[in-house]
C-alpha cells in the first residue's frame, strides 16, 4: 500500500484494506469488500431506481455485478480490468450534462468515480452468490391475503380460537408461558375500555359477577357492541384515521375543513353503530353524490372530501385528498410521486396523477338540513361533481405552475394493485342532485 491517497474517499477504503489484507488473501478479496461496502450503497442511492429493480432505463439494471456485465441496450456496461472502456465509467464520468450519469442531482463525487475505477481495474468482482435488488412489487403487503394453515405446534388446552392458535404457536417459539387468566373483575373493565373507553359502573360489575352461566362472557361483550358508546369510541378511531377536523379560517371566512363537518362525525357514529360494512363506508365517503344522490343521510359521508377543502389552493386540496385517501384506506403514502417516480414503492408519478384524475371534477356545497336555510346555522356540508370537462396534467417536479400539456392523464389505478377498473361511464343524477334548491323540504321551507 505504498502509493499516496488521490482522494479523501480512497484513504478510507486503504484503511479498510489493510485491515482485510493483514488477515488474509489479496486484491480480489480486498476489492470485492470494497465494492459491498462502499460502492453498492453509492449505486443503490444514485443508480438503482432507474437501474434496478423497479425500474431498467436502456434495459439496464446495476444491482448486481453480473447484471453490470450483462449491460443494457449498448451491450456490457462493465469491462472487467478495463475501466476506462467501461460504460458505466463513461457516463458517470461524462462532462456532458446531456450523457452523465445520474441525469438528475449532483455528478457523482471524483473520489467516488475513482472507487468504481479501481474496483472495474482489479476485475469487477462481486461475492458470489450475489442476489439483485427485491422486487417492490413482490412485497407482501401488495399480495392477495392467503389464508395460512392453522400452525399445530400449539398449547391446545390454552387455545379457545384459531387466532389463539397464531399466539400460542408464538408462545412455544419463543419458550414464554402463559399467563393465567385474568380475574373476573379485571376482564370485565378491560374489555369495557376497549369497547367504548369506559369502565364499567358498580352495577354492570355486579351483575356480572352475579351471571355465573356460561354466556356471561358473551352477554357482557353483547351488551357492549350493542351500547351507543361502542360507535363513539371506535367511530373517534375512524375519525382519526380519516383525518376528522372542524374547519378553520378567518372570522366568517372558511379556509379548511367545511362548517359543521360534524354532520360526517354522526354519518360515522351512526355507521359503525349501525354495523355498516367497511367497504360500504368507503363507498359512501368517495361516490356517495354519485351513488346515492339524494339520501342525505348518506350525502353526510362525503364529509371526507369535504373536509380536504383548502381555499387558497385547488392543487393542495387535491394532494391532501390524494394522499389522505391512500394513506387512509390503503395504507400507503403516496405523498413521494407527486413530484417523481417513486424511489422505492412502485408508484409513477403518473399514476399519482392518475388518481387525481378521479378527484378532478369535485368541489364542495353546503345543502340544507332537514330545510334549514340558514346556512351559518346549519348545513350538510358535501361533494359533487362539479366540472366534468377539468382536465389533469402531471406537474413537472411538482410544480402546478409548470404542468406537462403534452399528454392528458386520465383516471388510472396503479399498475400494482390488482384487479380491473370498470369502464367509466357517465351516470345520471336526478334533478335535484343537481339543483339543491328543489329538494322537497327545501321547498317547503321556501314557502313557509
Ligand atoms: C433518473 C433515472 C436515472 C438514474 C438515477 C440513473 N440513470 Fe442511467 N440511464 C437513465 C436513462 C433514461 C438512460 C437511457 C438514456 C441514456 O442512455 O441517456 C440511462 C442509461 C444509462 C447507461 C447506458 C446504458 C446502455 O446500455 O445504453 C448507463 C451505463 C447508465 N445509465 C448508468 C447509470 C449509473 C452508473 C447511474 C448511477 C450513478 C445511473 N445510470 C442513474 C436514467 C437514469
Ligand atoms: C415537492 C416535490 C418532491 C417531493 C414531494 C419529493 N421529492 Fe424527491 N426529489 C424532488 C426533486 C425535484 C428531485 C431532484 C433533485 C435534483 O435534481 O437536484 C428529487 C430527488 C430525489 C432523490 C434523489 C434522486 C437521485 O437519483 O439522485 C431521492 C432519493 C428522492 N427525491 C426521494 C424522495 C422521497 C423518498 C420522497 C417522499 C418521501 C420524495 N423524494 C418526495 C422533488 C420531490
Amino acid at each position: 500500500m505504498g502509493q499516496i491517497c488521490a482522494a479523501s474517499l480512497k484513504c478510507l477504503l486503504m484503511g479498510l484494506s489493510v485491515l482485510l489484507l493483514s488477515a488474509t488473501s489479496g486484491i480480489a478479496e480486498e476489492s470485492t469488500d470494497i465494492y459491498q461496502q462502499v460502492l453498492k450503497p453509492i449505486l443503490r442511492d444514485r443508480c438503482f431506481a432507474c437501474h434496478g429493480a423497479l425500474k431498467q432505463e436502456a434495459g439496464l439494471r446495476l444491482d448486481t455485478a453480473m447484471s453490470m456485465r450483462q449491460g443494457g441496450d449498448s451491450g456490457g456496461a462493465v469491462e472487467p480490468g478495463n475501466a476506462g472502456a467501461s460504460l458505466i465509467v463513461l457516463r458517470t464520468e461524462s462532462q456532458d450534462a446531456a450523457t452523465r450519469m445520474p441525469p438528475e442531482g449532483e455528478p457523482l463525487k471524483p473520489a467516488e468515480i475513482a472507487a468504481l475505477r479501481d474496483w472495474i481495474a482489479a476485475g469487477a468482482i462481486a461475492p458470489a452468490g450475489e442476489q439483485g435488488e427485491e422486487d417492490p412489487r413482490e412485497h407482501w403487503a401488495f399480495r392477495t391475503p392467503v389464508r395460512p394453515p392453522l400452525p399445530t405446534d400449539i398449547d391446545a388446552g390454552w387455545v379457545k380460537t384459531p387466532v389463539d392458535a397464531f399466539i400460542s404457536a408464538g408462545h412455544r417459539r419463543q419458550q414464554l408461558r402463559t399467563q393465567t387468566a385474568a380475574d373476573r373483575l379485571t376482564w370485565l373493565r378491560r374489555v369495557t375500555l376497549d369497547l367504548t373507553g369506559l369502565a364499567p359502573g358498580t352495577a354492570d360489575q355486579a351483575a356480572f359477577l352475579a351471571d355465573q352461566s356460561d354466556q356471561a362472557f358473551e352477554r357482557v361483550v353483547d351488551r357492549l357492541l350493542a351500547s351507543p358508546q361502542y360507535g363513539e369510541r371506535w367511530g373517534r378511531h375512524w375519525m382519526d384515521i380519516w383525518r376528522y377536523s372542524d374547519w378553520w379560517g378567518l372570522g366568517a371566512e372558511v379556509r379548511n375543513s367545511q362548517k359543521h363537518i360534524w354532520h360526517w362525525r354522526d354519518w360515522v357514529v351512526e355507521s359503525v353503530n349501525g354495523d355498516k360494512g367497511y367497504d360500504q363506508m368507503l363507498r359512501e365517503m368517495l361516490a356517495a353524490d354519485e351513488l346515492y344522490p339524494t339520501d342525505m343521510d348518506r350525502l353526510r359521508a362525503t364529509g371526507f372530501l369535504a373536509r380536504q377543502y383548502f381555499k387558497f389552493n385547488r392543487t393542495s386540496w387535491l394532494d391532501e385528498t390524494v394522499q389522505h385517501t391512500f394513506k387512509a384506506m390503503l395504507g400507503m403514502t403516496f405523498n413521494c410521486a407527486k413530484c417523481h417516480d417513486h424511489k422505492y414503492d412502485p408508484i409513477t408519478q403518473a399514476e399519482y396523477y392518475g388518481l387525481r384524475a378521479f378527484f378532478e371534477p369535485y368541489q364542495i356545497r353546503t345543502e340544507s338540513a332537514g330545510g334549514d336555510l340558514d346556512f351559518e346555522r346549519d348545513g350538510i356540508p358535501r361533494a359533487f361533481d362539479c366540472n366534468l370537462t377539468a382536465e389533469t396534467w402531471i406537474h413537472i417536479r411538482g410544480d402546478d405552475r409548470n404542468p406537462d400539456r403534452s399528454r392528458p392523464i386520465i383516471p388510472t389505478v396503479p399498475a400494482f394493485l390488482p384487479g380491473v377498473l370498470p369502464p367509466i361511464e357517465p351516470v345520471q343524477l336526478p334533478p335535484e342532485a343537481i339543483q339543491p334548491g328543489l329538494r322537497s323540504e327545501v321547498l317547503v321551507a321556501m314557502k313557509a
